[in-house]
């Protein structure tokens, strides 16, 4: 790390509207190191590295590489100075082959001559192999896994020569052994020299892969650290500005009667193979039943059954005694089956429209919300006045899109409206992806809170630590199997793993 910087921000301005999300940033990325950006959601990690990739183009204030001041006004100018960015959502077309991917805006005028393709191909996975991302070229990418559509971005950027490399919370859609598996990659880019900047809200994995941290708050750049030289706890004050209020810890109760059975349940997928292949579970009122698993193995398709989305092939499931005979969306709600769907802002939440209305779309028919099919507009107004101030949901103002909320306040608006309700089944999919620690401690209290009043939790999630502090009994499944089942007290990291992978 000697040499002039790769990369240098000075009082870095990006003001959208009324917002000022990035405010004189100042940050400095060596040639050859990890860089982790670090902050609470909306604390403008995103506006940051957009501006050096070019997607947003700075107010004012300057980017140097090397010492040259430069000019990035848009992804092609970032390119070209060999800055490369992996987005959350990926950019990638869905019908072309992986490496017809790679090599797409490449101006070589071979381009589309099969053979060529055939060997670039080749190439692309020696590459990817290389670097330890494997992948299929030759396949389209619609058939890749998420975690091989990310190695794609990244390999992309590698193809292309770039020396600076910046990930979006690349981890938030890995499975803990593919995290594991790209920090391992990226700590032999830093070895080849290349700089790598990433967010993450994973303290742990910060911990793990950075050699240095820098801590956003409210758009302001607070600190640069040396990951050798701090701690969880102090990165975490920074971000927050306080020491972080313990959460609530789960105290021990016992289970009440059964509220969901489900017996031999097999469910087939949209692409014909069984998604669920004679499941049987049961869950109890006043319990969070955790399901651990990989992407892909049947937690999609549970969650969806139970929401009345989903049709099932054979087997019986039974709520609240009521002998379910088909799969039904109202049918589901009014039994009191709340849903915290995985992709809050596709099949969560409208995007373009405010809290209010995004309140409402469950509720909008009842006769407290309306009056003879005409909605009390005041009295919702005040209602979801009252959510959200309950729920502790940051907006601007009410009628704000909630698209321009940051992740973890769409969540939190999510949950108000799902549980506002009582429910006598929270279905929670991956309730934290993406929240800072402060909004993950306020989803794991309000999910504590639900059982303490005897409600039941079916909690699906990829992330172990968040399983084993909150779930009275932890379901594995594993290609539409459950694979086994373990107590609170019983609950074991190593035997957990296992079971996600196969091994019983
Ligand atoms: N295109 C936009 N238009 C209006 N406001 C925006 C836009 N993009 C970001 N913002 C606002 O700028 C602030 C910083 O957002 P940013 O996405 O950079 O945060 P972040 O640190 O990446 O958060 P998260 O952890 O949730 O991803 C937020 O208040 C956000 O609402
Ligand atoms: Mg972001």
């Amino acid at each position: 790390m000697d040499g002039l910087p790769a990369v240098e921000f000075h009082n870095l301005v990006k003001q959208f509207g009324t917002v000022l999300a990035s405010d004189h940033v100042n940050l400095s990325l060596a040639k050859g190191e990890i860089h982790a950006l670090l902050g609470e959601n909306g604390a403008g990690k995103s506006t940051v590295m957009c501006m050096l990739s070019g997607v947003y183009r700075p107010t004012s204030g300057e980017i140097r590489m090397n010492g040259t001041a430069v000019k990035i006004h848009s992804p092609k100018d970032a390119a070209k100075l060999g800055i490369g960015m992996v987005f959350q959502n990926f950019r990638l077309v869905q019908t072309l082959t992986a490496a017809e991917n790679v090599v797409l805006g490449d101006s070589s005028p071979f381009w589309r001559t099969r053979r060529w393709m055939e060997r670039k191909t080749r190439e692309i996975e020696a590459l990817a192999l290389r670097v330890g991302l494997p992948f299929a070229a030759g396949r389209p990418v619609a058939r890749l896994s998420v975690g091989e559509q990310q190695r794609v971005e990244i390999v992309k950027c590698l193809y292309r020569g770039n020396s600076v490399l910046i990930l979006d919370e690349p981890t938030s859609v890995l499975t803990p052994a593919e995290a594991d598996q790209l920090f391992a990659t990226l700590r032999k880019l830093k070895s080849e020299g290349k700089t790598i900047i990433l967010t993450t809200h994973k303290l742990k994995e910060v911990m793990a892969v950075a050699d240095r941290i820098s801590v956003m708050r409210k758009g302001q750049m607070l600190a640069t650290l040396d990951r050798a030289q701090t701690s969880e706890r102090e990165i975490a004050r920074l971000m927050v500005g306080q020491d972080r209020s313990p959460p609530k810890t789960r105290v021990p109760r016992e289970p009440g009667e059964p509220l969901l059975i489900m017996d031999k349940v097999t469910v087939v997928s949209d692409r014909g193979r069984h998604a669920l292949d004679e499941v049987s579970l049961t869950l109890n009122t006043g319990e969070i039943v955790g399901i651990a698993g990989v992407a892909g193995n049947g937690q999609k398709e549970l969650a969806e059954v139970l929401a009345g989305l989903h049709v099932w092939k054979s087997g019986t499931i039974t709520f609240r005694e009521f002998r379910w005979k088909g799969p039904s969306v109202r049918g589901s709600i009014k039994q009191g089956i709340a849903h915290v769907p995985e992709d809050r802002m596709i099949s969560g939440l409208a995007g373009g429209l405010g809290s209010v209305d995004n309140l409402l779309v469950k509720s909008y028919h009842s006769d407290e919300r309306a009056n003879l099919g005409f909605l009390r507009t005041a009295l919702n107004r005040l209602w979801s006045q009252g959510l959200v101030e309950q729920f502790d949901v940051r907006t601007a103002h009410l009628d704000a899109p909630v698209k321009q909320m940051s992740g973890g306040n769409q969540q939190k608006l999510l949950f108000a409206r799902e549980i506002h309700q009582r429910p006598h089944l929270l279905i929670a999919v991956h309730p934290s992806q993406g929240l800072d620690v402060g909004a993950t401690d306020a989803v794991h209290n309000l999910l504590l809170g639900l059982r303490a009043e005897g409600r039941s939790v079916l909690l699906i999630s990829e992330d172990l630590d968040e399983l084993l502090l909150l779930a009275d009994r932890i379901v594995v499944l594993f290609a539409g199997r459950v694979m086994g089942e373990m107590t609170h007290e019983r609950a074991d990291r190593e035997q957990l793993g296992m079971m996600m992978a196969g091994v019983t």
